[in-house]
């Protein structure tokens, strides 16, 4: 078979903030697919760069009081540090705010208006006199048409979450001058995505295996027809007003392309710039960049969130198609990455686990590539990113189950020298190099993964039926060497699987064992008797609970600062939290809170929040519900009780099973500075199940 070429992105992040753990996961997962690809011999070209055009760049650069492109330039300053860091291995990074940028996004533009696919219309939009500038929708604020909150985006409502135009506001005003915004009317350029052609083109790219099938289901809505035979994807306003800091559209003087024009053209300028400057050539492609994106045998791949997805799989397949380019073999989608069950990693907001905080404590950076490739399975799922359960893998599987084959095989190994002998289990390499390689090829980390733990688990459970410390007491050091060299054979295979997510790991590794750099074709080969390993150094330190104590501390003088009080007073806050936005009594009834009688109660064995109550809620039945309280109440101080619970709560399944419901209880928002927990009671009188409103 003739080798594979490849060019891998990831999505390039707004030059207008670091990188959060979000972007550090995307990139790990990318380049765990890049190091597995190169382990079967394809050629890869894998780049990035930062998404320096549009509005909110322009204007954090003018608050920042720099240039726009001074402002990108620092924040593109910064971006090796977390690469390098967690031994993500970009070929090239580049800028949308670059000679090739500019260039490749003029021309696709042309291409798309000689093949009729560009309209221009002139509509109307809201301008900011005061600062001579049409407004981006999040620049615009006023009152909810819906719910009449105030200080609202331009777009929806985050009280209400009505989703709306700019115009329909109420007293709108500009968010960065505070003034009356006009409307004013002007020529925009549109992509006629709504041609038949668009739609035709789109219909038959997504079907063809290019995206994932959770993430065909979604774009459907765009694609497929309703009643009256109407698409929900319309033209898409492609062009921006100066000032903008962007591409100038040709032949449009004071014209801009929007940033989500231009934003995917830069994998196209960062590959050509890694080609001009002789990057290929020493990877060992010997075409020009032309010519090898013109190849219709060249694979390209994007790596992307969920977020971006209709950019992605419509917009810009159908921008290169019609101007006449090679479009996207696949689009891989992963979805969000959350911490500790916390909020979604947002682009605005990358609190919870801060990369160089994590790289400064000097935490392995591949215990966090193993964690992450053990929860990412290639489909389009959020994950969690878990203080315990990452403790408990890394610990356990990663140092205790494989690292510990060496050390404890190596000592049974006199001098290195490794002896021929009879597997101690049944081990197919081959079958396993096999299984695991097709896993990384789709994406399934996760299972190869488990599939690699598993091996690991059989060679531990050898070595210990086999007892090669017995043997060497009773005198039989040949045997103890057979089994010692076997479970170093086994390492190695086990290595070859772990080395696209461990890349350094690995490298020790093969050091350690003086072979050749591992890859998907002599992994399964075992060392030849005779053959002598090095000296074993500890390869990989266990996690310590109080290096994720410090990860997660929030610094002094950073806890969270007391938030205006939402009347608009001076007041502090209530119970050490402003009190939440108003809600109609419509969504106060949507939560169904019911008098329930506490009948039993009793610790919860493992853990030292939680009490298990059973509550008579009236409904002729006992409820099961755990509650967070025993820091406050003995399990006998609550037998007989009344309480409240919300009674219509989704049951939820713990660890320790299944609750149906939640206790009420007070406590302050800071529990650690005013500790203290309140089980709500009713007065006398109040019977099981009756409503509380
Ligand atoms: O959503 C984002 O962070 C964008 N900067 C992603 C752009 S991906 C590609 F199109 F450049
Ligand atoms: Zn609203």
């Amino acid at each position: 078979m003739s080798q594979r070429k490849l060019f891998v992105t990831t999505a390039l992040p707004y030059a207008n903030g670091k990188f959060h753990i979000g972007h550090i996961m995307e990139y790990i997962q990318a380049d765990i697919w890049v190091r597995h690809q190169r382990m079967q011999g394809s050629m890869v070209h894998f780049v990035g760069a930062d998404d320096a055009h549009g509005a909110p760049i322009m204007i954090a650069a003018e608050k920042a009081g720099k240039s726009p492109q001074q402002f990108v330039g620092e924040i593109a300053a910064g971006r090796k540090e977390y690469l390098d860091g967690f031994h993500i291995r970009f070929d090239n990074w580049h800028s949308t705010d670059s000679k090739e940028n500019t260039e490749l996004a003029q021309q696709i533009y042309r291409d798309l208006k000689a093949n009729g696919l560009i309209a221009s219309k002139t509509i109307e939009q809201f301008f900011d006199p005061a600062k001579q500038m049409f407004l981006p929708d999040r620049f615009i604020k006023g009152e909810c048409p819906n719910c009449h909150a105030k200080d609202q985006y331009g777009d929806n409502c985050e009280v209400c979450s009505k989703v709306y135009s700019p115009t329909d506001l109420i007293n709108p005003y500009s968010a960065l001058s505070g003034a009356k915004p006009e409307l004013k009317s002007s020529e925009h350029f549109f992509f006629k995505l709504s041609d038949p052609r668009s739609m035709d083109f789109l219909k038959k790219w997504t079907a063809s295996g290019t995206v994932q099938p959770e993430v065909l289901n979604k774009i459907s809505e765009w694609l497929v027809p309703d009643a009256d035979g109407k698409t929900a994807l319309g033209d898409w306003d492609i062009s921006r007003d100066a000032p903008y800091f962007g591409i100038e559209i040709p032949d449009a003087p004071g014209k801009y392309f929007y940033v989500w024009l231009d934003a995917p053209v830069g994998y196209l300028a960062s590959l050509k710039n890694y080609f001009d400057k002789g990057g290929a050539r020493a990877a060992g492609e010997s075409r020009s960049y032309e010519d090898f994106i013109a190849d219709p045998a060249t694979e390209q791949y994007h790596f992307i969130g969920k977020d971006i997805i209709t950019f992605h799989t419509l917009f810009w397949p159908a921008m290169l198609h019609f101007s006449g380019r090679k479009t996207p073999n696949a689009i891989f989608v992963h979805g969000f990455l959350t911490v500790n069950n916390g909020e979604k990693m947002s682009k605005s907001r990358g609190t919870g686990l801060d990369p160089l905080k994590y790289l400064s404590l000097g935490m392995n950076p591949e215990w966090l590539r193993y964690y992450l490739a053990a929860k990412l399975n290639g489909r389009n799922e959020d994950i969690d990113f878990n203080a315990e359960d990452f403790m408990a893998r890394v610990n356990s599987d990663l140092v205790g189950k494989y690292v510990n084959i060496a050390s404890r095989a190596v000592r049974f190994v006199p001098g290195g020298k490794l002896v021929a002998g009879e597997p101690l289990a049944a081990i197919d390499p081959a079958a396993l190099v096999g299984a695991v390689r097709g896993l990384y090829e789709s994406r399934d980390y996760a299972r190869a993964l488990r599939e690699v733990m598993a091996v690991a688990d059989h060679v531990n459970t050898a070595f210990d039926a086999a007892a090669p410390w017995k043997l060497a007491k009773e005198g039989q050091g040949g045997e103890a060497a057979a089994v010692g060299s076997w479970c170093l054979q086994m390492f190695r295979l086990l290595t070859a699987c772990l080395r696209p997510v461990l890349p350094q790991l690995a490298g020790q590794a093969e050091a350690f064992l003086q072979c050749d750099a591992l890859d998907w074709t002599n992994a399964a080969q075992p060392l030849p008797a005779g053959h002598v390993v090095g000296g074993y150094k500890h390869l990989m330190q266990r996690v310590e609970e109080k290096q994720l104590d410090a990860l997660f501390e929030v610094p002094a003088g950073e806890e969270p600062s007391p938030q205006p009080s939402p009347a608009g007073g001076t007041g502090s806050d209530p119970g050490g939290e402003p009190v939440a936005p108003s809600i109609t009594i419509d969504d106060f009834l949507k939560v169904d809170m019911r008098i329930a009688k506490i009948v039993e109660c009793k610790a919860v064995e493992g853990s030292t929040k939680l009490l298990q109550l059973s509550l008579d809620v009236g409904e002729g039945r006992l409820r099961n519900v755990f509650s967070g309280i025993a820091s406050a109440y003995k399990p006998e101080d609550l037998v007989g009780k009344f309480t409240v619970v919300v009674a219509n709560l989704a049951p939820r399944k713990m660890k320790f099973g299944v609750s149906e419901g939640m206790v009420l209880s007070a406590s302050h928002a800071d529990g650690k500075a005013q500790p203290g927990i309140y089980v709500l009671t009713a007065w006398p009188g109040a019977q099981p199940g009756m409503r509380v409103r």
